[in-house]
């Protein structure tokens, strides 16, 4: 399993003050320097943490691979279309949300999520879909063209009972295989922590885990690359 670390919250400290630090690019250069596989950002339709600015200048200094998430908006398509990431996510966006709370309905969209894909495939752009463990999600995703998945972790994360996380897990490996056998990546990530890892990284199907705020949190008692390394080893079970 390899990881890509979510730099979000870093620009969401930093927007709370208006000012410029902490930066979340140099966040993400550290990141990469402790061993991580890639960078992933939400450039969001209101801007409410990652901006132009940090996209633009991810796309020039990252060395490993840009996942940018997004939505199926025109204005951000045409960024997209710019920037030029390795990977585009495309998740549901909405207004009022602390964060992003579920996976994407492809099977009620099929129109506007198949529109963005072919334009992101036209800039040359691999497109994955964020979406809940449900293999006629899954169908669509692979009707419609997209090249990877992101499967949404969220519900595994929320749960507290080791019988209710485990039964969730197996719905999540049910759905990575299909998604494998369909010939399709299989990332992964929400609400993936220093402790439900220890479960999570016995799944097989999985190429890589998408992570943010709880490495972001631990990064501020420990340092960037301190908590980098410790989810890393955790990941490859060297802890
Ligand atoms: N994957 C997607 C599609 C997300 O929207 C997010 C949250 O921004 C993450 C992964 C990372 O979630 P977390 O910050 O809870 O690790």
């Amino acid at each position: 399993m390899r990881l890509s670390i979510n730099v979000d919250h870093v620009a969401t400290l930093r927007n709370a003050r208006g000012e410029s630090q902490p930066d979340p690019v140099t966040f993400a250069l550290m990141a990469e320097e402790a061993g991580a596989d890639g960078v992933v950002v939400h450039l969001r339709e209101d801007r409410r943490h990652i901006n132009e600015r940090d996209v633009y200048l991810l796309r020039d200094l990252v060395k490993t691979k840009l996942d940018l998430e997004m939505s199926c908006s025109d204005e951000i398509i045409r960024i997209a279309g710019k920037v030029l990431p390795e990977l585009a996510t495309l998740v549901p966006e909405k207004r009022q949300e602390l964060t992003t709370e579920g996976g994407l309905n492809v099977l009620d969209n099929m129109e506007l999520v198949g529109n963005t894909i072919n334009q992101l495939h036209d800039s040359g752009i691999l497109v994955s879909l964020f979406i809940e463990p449900d293999l006629n999600q899954i169908d669509a995703a692979k009707e419609l063209g997209a090249d990877f998945i992101e499967i949404h972790t969220g519900v595994f994360a929320n749960l507290v009972k080791e019988e209710e996380q485990i039964e969730e897990l197996d719905r999540i490996s049910i759905a990575a295989k299909h998604a494998k056998k369909l010939g399709l990546g299989v990332n992964a990530g929400h609400g993936l922590n220093y402790q439900n890892i220890k479960l999570f990284r016995e799944l097989t199907d999985i190429d890589e885990v998408s992570i943010g705020h709880a490495v972001i949190a631990k990064a501020l008692i420990v340092g960037v690359k301190e908590a980098v390394r410790e989810m890393e080893a955790l990941i490859n079970r060297q802890q």
